[in-house]
């Protein structure tokens, strides 16, 4: 592999900085214009930086030591006209690496945004939301850094010790090899604390991570917070977690204070030393004045980017241990992917079969365990079972969220997992167990699998999951904003807009999961009666508490532990006093008539 050869033969440690931050290069690479371009700048500027010196010696030689004052004006203007012309090199440097930096974050942001879309289920159920944001958002920060930066300081200090040290050489090699003869110990320091600040910088990302994951599902569940008084609690978990960022953060920060001084010191001893011999080798006759003024002037400039290696190199280290993780994210295989040459369906017809279905979340508990069936299209299916009986993991692998462990999904004779998932799912219309709103309005809502709906085609949705008399009371209709979670509607109201939405894609399959929960059961009725005619010819499943709720489907499925304990024709079941249904269905309506809901008023819809 390419990769390999670049870092081969660095030191481990090198190699552990050098590698995560190869991984900007396609980055840079999609703008090279705009970095090349800065780059050029820099070398410019540096070679600008370089000609200083120069001008000096001669005022040195062709003013002082000869005495030609009439010069000096000439000189002068040159230094000025020098630094004008660097100036402005800078300016465009700094601004055009601004630039780079900024568009490689924003495309790596759009990268990182994107791979996570194509993430599966799987991966978000492992992973917790809050370390992703802050993976996002935070780390994204020093690797800008570096890219607006950081890397150009090292390009710049790189061109400059380069230029200065072929000048020096070029005027006295002896000289020039005495300035170096601290480089050995800079580099090592460099080294060496850059080894311990990486794994500091990676310790304290991580809990950065644990911090917002805290605050985030706290203030997700801010409500579960106050209810169960556990402010007090909840504040001192906050409090601790947030020391401990900043006993690591500060672990970091102390290590990488060492980095200044000790460069720093390295750098002036250097000095020191050419200073000292510089001036033996002027009095010996071997070097003249102006050289040596020169020379030192040179030295002067070597002395700030030897300086900054320190910073150049911990800012190197952050990114390096930020990039680490935000490959982490783009390195992540998605376990469920579609073939190489799906097969190519079209409009599907709805047959959902299951052969012999074993899937759990994790290898070692099954949560299905061998399920077969086989649905007609057009068939309304319920299924009924007790909580965590696998209702929900049962219909999830009909759109491939996750594939089984053994046994095959297949909609209309096809394995699943050779089909085109988009494609698949496009003609899947699901209304999960629990509604999720975005920001937005109850019209975007609605049409988010469907944005191109028009005005009729929304409201004929909504009227079929009741929900429009609702939205046409509201003063702003369907462009009432509903909050973060749909905060302003209530549970039912929101398990509606999430069925319209569901509905409006007009899909060939159709899956309800519990979601005429939180309806009254007049309200439930309506809706079945006015989903009647647009059941009819899609296949649909009805995940349901109440066996009522599932009365009018064609059969019935009861799942008790996994598996499909009871299947049948709600009549046939009904008829039969010992089937679960018919137990279930009994119970259920004594309950229903001992607590008088049939009693209830008709209640105004929404
Ligand atoms: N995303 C997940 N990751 C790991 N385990 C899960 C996940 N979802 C469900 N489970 C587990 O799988 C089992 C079945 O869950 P499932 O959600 O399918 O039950 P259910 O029948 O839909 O229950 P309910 O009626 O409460 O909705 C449970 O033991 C649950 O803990
Ligand atoms: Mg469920």
């Amino acid at each position: 592999m390419k990769k390999a050869t670049l870092a081969r033969g660095l030191p481990a440690g090198l190699r552990a900085t050098v590698e995560p931050l190869k991984r900007l290069l396609p980055y840079l690479g999609k703008h090279r214009g705009v970095a090349a371009a800065a780059l050029i700048c820099s070398v410019l500027s540096q070679g600008a930086t370089l000609i200083g010196p120069k001008i000096l010696q001669q005022i040195v030689a062709v003013v002082l030591e000869a005495g030609q004052r009439d010069q000096l004006p000439l000189l002068a203007g040159a230094i000025v006209a020098v630094a004008a012309i660097k100036g402005a090199l800078s300016f465009a440097e700094i601004v055009l690496g601004a630039r780079a930096g900024l568009s490689v974050v924003t495309s790596m942001r759009a990268d990182l945004y994107a791979h996570l879309t194509r993430l599966s289920f799987g991966y978000f159920d492992r992973v917790r939301t809050g370390q992703l944001l802050s993976r996002i958002t935070s780390d994204l920060e020093p690797v800008g850094g570096f890219c607006t930066w950081g890397f150009r300081m090292i390009f710049r200090s790189v061109i400059l010790f380069a230029g200065v040290l072929a000048v020096c050489i070029w005027m006295n090699p002896r000289l020039a090899l005495l300035s170096l003869s601290t480089m050995p110990l800079l580099t090592a320091t460099a080294y060496f604390v850059g080894e311990r600040i990486r794994p500091a910088f990676e310790r304290a990302r991580e809990q950065l991570g644990v911090v917002t994951t805290r605050l985030q599902e706290n203030l997700s569940g801010i409500r579960i917070v106050k209810l169960y008084v556990r402010e007090p609690l909840e504040r001192e978990r906050y409090r601790a977690a947030s020391e401990v960022l900043r006993d690591r953060n500060y672990e970091a920060q102390r290590i990488d204070a060492a980095y200044y001084p000790l460069t720093g010191f390295w750098a002036g001893l250097s000095g020191l030393l050419v200073l000292w011999i510089g001036g033996m080798e002027v009095l010996h006759g071997r070097l003249t004045l102006p050289e040596y003024v020169a020379f030192e002037a040179y030295l002067l400039l070597l002395l700030l980017p030897m300086r900054m290696l320190g910073y150049m190199v911990s800012g190197m280290q952050r990114a390096a241990a930020a990039i680490n993780r935000l490959t982490a994210i783009l390195d992540e295989v998605p376990d469920v992917r579609d073939p190489e040459r799906p097969v190519r369906l079209g409009r599907i017809e709805g047959a959902v079969r299951f052969e012999n279905v074993t899937f759990g979340y994790t290898r070692d508990t099954p949560v299905l365990r061998g399920v077969s069936f086989s649905v007609r299209p057009g068939e309304t299916v319920g299924i009924l079972g007790a909580t965590g009986s696998g209702k929900s993991t049962l219909v999830a692998l009909i759109p491939r969220f996750y594939d089984p462990q053994e046994g095959v999904v297949r909609i209309d004779g096809h394995d699943v997992r050779a089909l085109d998932r988009r494609e698949l799912r496009r003609q899947i219309g699901i209304v999960f167990q629990e509604s999720f709103l975005f920001t937005g309005t109850i019209r975007e809502n609605i049409a988010f699998g469907h944005p191109d709906a028009t005005d009729a085609e929304v409201e004929e949705a909504a009227r079929k999951a009741d929900i429009h008399d609702f939205v046409a009371s509201l003063e702003l209709g369907y462009q009432t904003p509903v909050g973060e979670r749909g905060l302003t509607l209530s549970g039912g109201q929101q398990q509606r807009v999430a069925l319209a939405r569901a509905l409006l894609t007009d899909p060939r399959i159709l899956i309800l999961d519990d979601c005429t929960s939180s309806l009254d059961t007049r309200t439930e009725h309506r809706i079945q009666t006015r989903l009647a005619s647009y059941m009819a010819g899609r296949t649909t499943f009805i995940i349901a508490q109440r066996a009522s709720s599932v009365a009018r489907a064609d059969r019935i499925f009861v799942l008790e532990n996994g598996a499909i304990v009871e299947e049948g024709a709600p009549d046939d079941l009904l008829r039969n006093p010992e089937s679960l249904f018919a137990r279930l269905y009994q119970l259920q309506e004594q309950a229903g008539s001992r607590a008088g809901e049939s009693g209830l008023p008709a209640p105004a819809s929404g």
